[in-house]
C-alpha cells in the first residue's frame, strides 16, 4: 500500500476517547474509501521486531471520499457591523506592529466577499488600499506611505466617498506621514458590513492574511486627518464617532472577542497568538494576567492552523466493550491507506485494571509534523514528511514564517508522524505512537492488563483519574506537561502512588490545553538553549491558564522532584547500555535486578540498537533529585554527538529509584529507546525483566520503607 497523504489524508477531534463513545473522522480522499476500526498492537516494522501488528474491530464501513483542503491563515471576523458614514465619510485605524510582509497582506477590511475596501501593505513595506467588487474586479492603489517592521505605529485609512480623494495615514514616534488615493473608486458600502482584521475578504473567503501583531481595530465615523491621527496616537483623543472596535486586552483565552464596540461578535479563526505584548509594553510586567491592558495585542500569523475544519467523513462507534489500547481508523482507498491514531480509554463505569499507562499525547502533539529543519540531518526520508513541507505545516519545534516561535498546536489537523509505521526523520526509528506500542505490545505478552491515560485526560481529570490505580507507567517520551496535570501526579505519589517512569526526556516542558479550544495545546519555549525558539520578552505566560510556559525547571515542582531525573543530552545515531552501579547492588533495589546477572544492561533493542537513547535524563541531588535516590544503573559513555542541554556538562544517563514517604516509589529509565528493547529476543532480556521486576513490585501492596536518614540507609 501507499502512503501518500495528497491522496488520502485523515484526522479524529481530539486525542482520545472513552469505549463506547463515537468517533468522527475527517478525511480528504478521492472516490470510494474503506473505513476500519483496529486496535493497534505492535507498529515498528523493523524486520528484527514483531512488525506492523493491528487487530480489525467490527466491521468494514465505505463512503465516497471528497478533495478537502488546509487553509491556514489567523484573523478576526465580525459580522453585522452598522457603517454609518459622516458627510460620506468614514475611517477605519489600527495599532500594528508588523513583522514579514508578502506580496499583499491584509490590516482591516470591510465588506464582503462581493464588495470590499481593505487596507493592505506589501514586501516593500509599502500602505495601500485593495478593493473588490463584483463585476469591477480587485484593483490595488499602492502609496509611497511605509510601514516600519517590528515597531508599533497607528496606521489609518479615510474613505471619502463624496470627493473619492482617500488617505492613508501613518503615526509613527512623533510623525505623521501621509499620501492621498484618488483614482480609485470604492463603492458606497451597505448599511451593516463584515469586518476582518489579519485578512481581507475575496470572492473565495478570507486571504491575504498579515503577519505581526495588531491593536485596537476600529472604525470611526468621518475623517481623520494628520492632527486628529497625532492626538488620538499620543492622548487617546477619540478620532471621530465611534463605529466599531476591539479591545484585545481581557479575557485572554477566549476566541471570540466580547470587549467590542458595534460587534456582536469578533471570532477568531485559526488561533492567533494572544497574551502578547501590546504598544504600551515596556517591561513592566512579564505576564499579561498582570496587566492584560499592556497585552491588547494579538500577534497573527500568515500559517496558523487552528482548526482544518473538514468535514466529518465517516463516524465509528467504539464498541462499548472495547478494551483500553492505542486504536486508528484505518483508510484504504484504491492502492492508498493511512491510519488516523487515537487513544481509548476506559468508559465510566468499567472497573480499572491495576496497571495504567499515561500516552503522552501532549507530546505527540508538540512534535506533530515537524518538518525536516535545519541544522539537523535527516537520517530518514518518509514521504508523509513532504506533506508536511508542502502545505507548510509546522510544529511547536518550529517558527512561523514571520520567525516567531510556533505557540498553539491542533489536533484538528492531519498529522502524519502520528502514524504507527511513522519513522522520525532525525533517528530512522519510530516516533511517538510507535514508541509506546512497543511496551504496550510487551504488556500484552506479559498478560498484564492496562487502561490508558491520555495527557489530556490527565489534564482534565486531574489525581481522581488516577486514585483507581496502585502503579503508573509512563509511555517513553513524557516530555511535556501542563501544571494540572504536574499537581495530579505529585498528589498520586503523595498518596502512595508508584511510578515507572519508562522514558526520556520526561517532565521537561510545561505547556497548556487551551480553555475554549481544548483541541488546541500551548506552548512558551523559554531559555531551553537546544538552538529552538525562545518566547519573546514579556510572553513566557500560557494564555490558556495564565501559568509560566518553558521548563518544569522554572516551576515549584521540578521534574527532577517527581522523577528523580531530568533531561541532559539527545542524539540520533547511536544508543548505548547502561552499567549497574555500586547503588545498584542494594538491598533496596535487590527486587529490580532479580534474575539479572549481567553488568551491562540494554545493549540490544529495536529503537536505535540500545536502551539508552535519542533523549536521556541524569540524576542531579544539586538541583532536585531526592536525597535518598539510588543511581542503579548508568551511562556516562553517551556519544559525544549528542547535543547536552545540562549547563553542568553532566552527560549521563541514570536509572534511578526511589521510595516516597507514603509507601511509594518511583523507578526511572531516563532513556527514550528503552521500550525499544523490551521485545528482544521475544522478551527474553535483562531490560524486559527489570522493567516486570518493577512493575511486579510495584502492583506487590506491601508499603516501601522510607527512610528519612540523608542517603536512605537505617541508621544502627
Ligand atoms: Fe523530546
Amino acid at each position: 500500500m501507499i502512503h501518500d497523504p495528497e491522496a488520502l489524508v485523515g484526522y479524529a477531534e481530539r486525542p482520545s476517547y472513552r469505549a463506547g463513545d463515537r468517533v468522527e473522522l475527517k478525511v480528504s480522499s478521492s472516490g470510494t474509501t474503506a473505513c476500519r476500526l483496529v486496535r493497534l498492537r505492535h507498529g515498528d516494522t523493523n524486520p528484527a521486531g514483531p512488525g506492523l501488528l493491528q487487530d480489525v474491530v467490527g466491521d468494514v464501513s465505505t463512503f465516497a471520499g471528497t478533495q478537502q483542503s488546509l487553509r491556514p491563515g489567523s484573523y478576526l471576523v465580525s459580522s453585522a457591523v452598522p457603517l454609518t458614514p459622516e458627510s460620506d465619510r468614514w475611517s477605519m485605524t489600527a495599532w500594528v506592529w508588523p513583522t514579514l510582509a508578502t506580496a499583499e497582506t491584509a490590516i482591516m477590511s470591510v465588506g464582503d466577499t462581493d464588495r470590499w475596501v481593505a487596507l493592505v501593505w506589501n514586501e516593500a513595506g509599502a500602505l495601500g488600499v485593495n478593493v473588490g467588487s463584483t463585476p469591477g474586479g480587485v484593483h490595488t492603489a499602492w502609496t509611497a506611505v511605509q510601514l516600519r517592521a517590528r515597531r508599533w505605529q497607528l496606521v489609518t485609512l479615510t474613505v471619502d466617498h463624496r470627493s473619492g480623494i482617500h488617505s492613508i495615514r501613518v503615526y509613527d514616534a512623533g510623525e505623521v506621514v501621509d499620501a492621498p488615493i484618488n483614482d480609485l473608486s470604492i463603492e458606497l458600502m451597505t448599511a451593516t458590513v463584515e469586518v476582518l482584521t489579519a485578512a481581507r475578504h475575496s470572492a473565495d473567503g478570507p486571504t491575504a492574511f498579515f503577519n505581526g501583531k495588531i491593536e485596537a481595530p476600529a472604525l470611526w465615523g468621518g475623517a481623520i486627518t494628520r492632527e486628529t491621527l497625532a492626538r488620538f496616537a499620543e492622548a487617546d483623543e477619540v478620532p471621530g464617532t465611534a463605529l466599531y472596535g476591539l479591545d484585545f486586552a481581557k479575557a485572554q483565552s477566549e476566541v471570540v472577542i466580547s470587549e467590542s464596540v458595534n460587534a456582536r461578535d469578533a471570532r477568531m479563526i485559526n488561533m492567533a497568538t494572544r497574551g502578547v505584548t501590546g504598544r504600551r509594553w515596556a517591561g513592566q510586567v512579564e505576564s499579561w494576567a498582570a496587566a492584560p491592558e499592556l497585552y491588547a495585542a494579538i500577534h497573527f500569523h500568515d500559517d496558523d492552523l487552528g482548526d482544518a475544519g473538514w468535514q466529518t467523513s465517516c463516524t465509528i462507534t467504539l464498541p462499548p466493550d472495547a478494551e483500553s489500547g492505542i486504536y486508528a481508523a484505518w483508510l484504504t482507498c484504491g492502492d492508498y491507506e493511512d491510519w488516523v491514531t487515537f487513544i481509548v480509554t476506559r468508559p465510566v463505569g468499567r472497573a480499572p485494571k491495576r496497571l495504567a499507562v499515561l500516552i503522552p499525547t501532549l507530546t505527540y502533539l508538540a512534535y506533530a509534523n515537524e518538518p525536516i529543519f535545519q541544522p539537523h540531518i535527516p537520517m530518514f526520508h518518509d514521504r508523509r514528511d513532504d506533506f508536511t513541507d508542502r502545505h507548510a505545516l509546522v510544529s511547536q519545534y518550529n517558527w512561523h514564517t514571520d520567525g516567531s516561535g510556533v505557540v498553539f498546536a491542533s489536533w484538528r489537523r492531519p498529522m502524519l508522524n502520528l502514524r504507527p509505521d511513522y519513522r522520525y526523520w532525525l533517528t530512522g526509528h519510530p516516533h511517538g505512537p510507535g514508541l509506546d506500542l512497543y511496551l504496550l505490545h510487551w504488556l500484552d505478552e506479559q498478560g498484564l492488563d492496562y487502561d490508558l491515560i491520555s495527557d489530556h485526560q490527565l489534564h482534565d481529570g486531574g489525581v481522581q483519574l488516577l486514585e483507581d490505580y496502585p502503579v503508573l507507567l509512563t509511555g517513553a517520551h513524557p516530555e511535556y506537561w501542563t501544571v494540572p496535570m504536574l499537581d495530579a501526579l505529585d498528589e498520586f505519589q503523595s498518596s502512595g502512588g508508584r511510578l515507572g517512569y519508562l522514558g526520556g526526556n520526561g517532565l521537561a516542558g510545561v505547556v497548556g490545553i487551551h480553555p475554549v479550544e481544548p483541541h488546541v495545546s500551548e506552548m512558551r519555549r523559554r531559555g531551553n538553549g537546544v538552538g529552538l525558539w525562545d518566547a519573546d520578552p514579556g510572553e513566557s505566560h500560557l494564555v490558556s491558564d495564565g501559568n509560566l510556559g518553558g521548563t518544569t525547571r522554572h516551576h515549584a515542582l521540578r521534574g527532577r522532584e517527581l522523577i528523580g531525573v531530568d533531561i541532559v543530552g539527545m542524539g540520533f545515531a547511536e544508543a548505548r547500555p547502561y552499567i549497574r552501579t555500586d547503588d545498584g547492588r542494594d538491598a533496596r533495589v535487590e527486587f529490580v535486578f532479580a534474575g539479572v546477572d549481567e553488568t551491562i544492561i540494554g545493549d540490544f533493542g529495536l529503537h536505535m540498537g540500545g536502551a539508552v537513547g535519542y533523549e536521556v535524563d541524569s540524576a542531579d541531588k544539586r538541583s532536585g533529585t531526592p536525597p535518598h535516590a539510588l543511581v542503579i544503573a548508568s551511562c556516562d559513555t553517551i556519544p559525544p554527538n549528542y547535543v547536552q542541554t545540562e549547563q553542568r556538562g553532566v552527560s549521563r544517563a541514570d536509572m534511578v529509584f526511589f521510595e516516597t514517604p507514603a509507601g511509594g516509589a518511583v523507578f526511572s529509565t531516563s532513556s527514550i529507546t528503552w521500550t525499544g528493547s523490551l521485545s528482544h529476543d521475544d522478551g527474553r532480556n535483562a531490560i524486559s525483566r527489570i522493567t516486570r521486576n518493577v512493575i511486579d513490585r510495584f502492583l506487590d501492596p506491601t508499603p516501601f520503607h522510607y527512610s528519612r536518614t540523608l542517603n536512605g540507609s537505617e541508621q544502627r
